[in-house]
């Protein structure tokens, strides 16, 4: 099992397939994909070695990210293959969800587990100054479609923003009483090229904690897979909300989760400095190498975030990552 030296287990691995993203969303990328990097993003034989390397390593659960992964043609591929790794046992995505409706059957046949979207406003006006796109509805057919199958764990991330939703969780909330989803609200977080909006828009999620509590909404049991989020439900909601917090403290105190780029760096946190390549090791199909080089780079990995200090590491934005 990988172990960092603060005891910290990392049972999850989130895996970037690409850079590229359809949308702009104003806090990540507000002038779009800027095409100024070779695209030489792993390939699936690379990602099969990543994940059976991982895997023997105590990984449970990979989720694919990007950039927008569903750009990427291959994906029902790369999401069987994840699923066919010894030791894998939950597959899951992170996705803006602009072609839901269309992708979902593949993905299910592909043995999807967990679908994570990200849904800022449920104003589509609003969605669509936030995005630059106007798909709010098709994304919320795609949602429906997905809990009628009955198969995935279906999450909506939400960015907290001062002048979108910071004060009025209202719509969401209407939203969950029938909806059996997990709403997570993400504090916005500082990156390499956003301070000015971070700025002007960073609200605590502490605020909406304290109110959700005074309305009655009870935290959860956590458990080992439940990483940095704290989770709340009520009795008469059909969904749960989950609050990420990443200037609370403690917060890192709960990581579990290791992230490779899609140029096959390991990065050890979501803001370090540099990323460390494992592309030598995932060009054969030998992954004892592979596995030494991952177990020995773990002792870099440190107690917390600088995100407190403004330090934002080499993040210019988390399409970089994933989140
Ligand atoms: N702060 C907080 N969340 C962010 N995301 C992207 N950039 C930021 C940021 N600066 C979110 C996306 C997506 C998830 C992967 O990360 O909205 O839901
Ligand atoms: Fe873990 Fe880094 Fe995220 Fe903190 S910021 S929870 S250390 S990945």
């Amino acid at each position: 099992m990988l172990t960092d030296n603060f005891g910290r287990k990392f049972y999850y691995l989130r895996l970037s397939i690409t850079d590229v993203c359809n949308f702009s969303c104003n806090y990540c990328l507000p002038d779009g994909y800027q095409c100024d990097q070779p695209r030489d993003f792993l390939s699936l034989p690379e990602i099969k070695r990543i994940a059976k390397g991982f895997a023997q390593l105590g990984t449970e659960k990979i989720r694919v990210t990007g950039g927008e992964p569903s750009l990427r043609k291959d994906l029902p591929d790369i999401i069987s293959a994840c699923k066919e790794t010894k030791g894998i046992k939950q597959v899951a995505i992170t996705t803006n969800g602009y072609k839901l409706p269309e992708h979902l059957p593949s993905w299910l046949d592909a043995g999807i587990d967990a679908i994570n979207i990200s849904i800022d406003s449920l104003d589509p006006r609003q969605f669509h100054s936030i995005t630059g796109h106007d798909k709010l509805p098709h994304i919320l057919k795609g949602i429906d479609m997905a809990l009628a199958s009955g198969q995935p764990t279906v999450k909506v991330n939400t960015v907290l923003m001062r002048e979108y939703n910071g004060y009025d969780i209202q719509t969401f909330l209407d939203w969950l009483k029938d909806t059996p989803i997990t709403l997570r609200f993400i504090e916005l977080m500082q990156t390499g090229d956003n301070k000015t909006f971070f700025d002007a828009q960073h609200v605590q999620g502490s605020r909406i904690r304290q109110n959700l509590i005074l309305d009655g909404w009870l935290p959860a049991i956590r458990d080992r897979s439940s990483g940095p989020a704290q989770e709340f439900y009520h009795p008469d909601y059909a969904g749960r909300i989950g609050l990420i917090m990443p200037y609370s403290k403690d917060f890192c105190s709960t990581c579990n989760r290791l992230r490779v780029s899609s140029h096959g760096k390991l990065h050890l946190c979501l803001f370090t400095e540099e990323g460390l390549s494992l592309k030598d090791h995932i060009q054969h199909d030998d992954i004892e190498p592979l596995k030494q080089h991952i177990i020995e780079m773990m002792g870099d990995k440190k107690a917390t975030h600088f995100l407190h200090e403004k330090l934002t590491g080499a993040t210019t934005n988390l399409a970089m990552l994933g989140g």
